[in-house]
């Protein structure tokens, strides 16, 4: 049995105005009926590979994760930050509250994949390998030399997997050109297998302070129903660090599962405009509007009718009070507007 250990956090200002701090990217819906979060529940709920999920969740977004999970599995529990640590100390709290030789599925929730039986193959095989205390990442094929993603160097093969040469957070734009060229780099897509027990040996080695601070903070814990709280004040003091920074990097012990299953992070309007259906001219309409004269422009508006004559790609949204013009080129500076981090 796999646990997916399902994390929110961030708050995705690049797809501002929709996305804001008040209700983050996992909790909207932006692709089908369902929000991303209750996507990522819905991949992970055959209860023949998977158990209950535990979600890490902030204090102040347990409105949303509750009742969106309720309405996929009547199962679900909360684990539940009282301010955001970054990924290391979440995912450390659920392998505490877990027994040390479970395999925990850790999945970002705010990432969209169209192939559920592909996903759920890799988390086989990557489960497989995390039994025999590999750490191990999902790599997605590389494309472009983004910079906001983890890059993984293929190394000797593994049963159902590969060994991870080298492990590189978020490289600046030259040293992902190079990886790309170089061909035997994948992204890493984020997810990861763990046996619960491993992974706080593996932080313990590279991160012995947040190895002692999430488990002080989770023992001092109180529970409440369905939610798990850790002690407030020993959470506060700790350190935030991502868990590609603080042990994917530096543990020899990754591995790596090729995830062919059509991952998209969908990090920005772009991306999500790619992942809608599309006129013959590539536009999107959601709500109301309408494109004339123009391609691969998109309207997203639950407000005001929008008119769009004769704009090629261009991105306009509106959520309440706020409205969004931009060009596709330019979706990347989106989370620079001063209203996103105002509310
Ligand atoms: N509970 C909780 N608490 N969740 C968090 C926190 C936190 O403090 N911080 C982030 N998360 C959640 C986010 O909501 C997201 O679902 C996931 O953890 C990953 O965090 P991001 O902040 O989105 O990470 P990233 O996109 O910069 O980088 C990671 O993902 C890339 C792929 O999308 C890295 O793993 C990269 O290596 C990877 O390529
Ligand atoms: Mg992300």
């Amino acid at each position: 049995e796999i646990v997916p250990v399902v994390l929110c956090g961030g708050s995705g200002t690049r797809l501002w105005p929709r996305s804001r701090a008040t209700r983050p990217k996992p909790f909207i819906p932006l692709i089908g009926e369902n929000t991303l979060y209750q996507a990522t529940i819905e991949r992970c709920s055959d209860r023949s590979v998977f158990g209950a999920p535990i979600v890490v969740v902030g204090e102040k977004h347990l409105e949303f994760a509750r009742p969106q999970a309720a309405a996929i599995a009547r199962d679900a529990h909360f684990i539940v930050e009282p301010m955001g640590r970054n990924t290391a100390p979440a995912i450390a709290l659920a392998a505490h509250a877990l027994d040390p030789d479970k395999i925990m599925l850790v999945c970002p929730s705010d990432h969209h994949i169209r192939d559920t039986d592909a996903f759920v193959a890799a988390a086989q095989s990557a489960a497989d390998l995390a039994a025999q205390d590999w750490l191990v990442s999902f790599g997605i094929e590389a494309t472009s030399p983004e910079t906001g993603y983890g890059y993984i160097r293929r190394g000797e093969a593994l049963a159902g997997g590969f060994r991870v040469h080298s492990f590189v957070e978020k490289p600046d734009h030259d040293t992902a050109m190079k990886f790309l060229a170089q061909g035997d780099y994948a992204w890493n897509g984020g997810i990861f297998a763990f046996r619960a027990g491993q992974f706080l040996a593996e932080l313990e080695r590279h991160r012995p302070e947040l190895a002692e601070q999430t488990k002080a903070a989770f023992e001092a814990r109180t529970i409440d129903g369905d939610a798990l709280r850790p002690d407030a004040d020993l959470f506060a003091a700790i350190d935030g660090e991502s868990v590609d920074y603080a042990v994917m990097e530096n543990t020899e012990r990754a591995a790596m599962v090729d995830a062919a299953m059509g991952w998209s992070d969908i990090g920005n309007w772009d991306a999500l405009l790619q992942k809608r259906d599309a006129d013959n001219a590539a536009n999107v309409v959601i709500g109301n509007g309408e494109i004339i004269g123009a391609s691969g422009t998109m309207i997203d508006s639950d407000g005001p009718h929008v008119t769009v004559v004769g704009a090629d790609n261009i991105v306009v949204v509106v959520d309440g009070e706020d409205i969004l013009v931009t060009t596709r080129a330019a979706v990347q500076r989106v989370g620079e507007a001063s209203r996103c981090r105002a509310q």
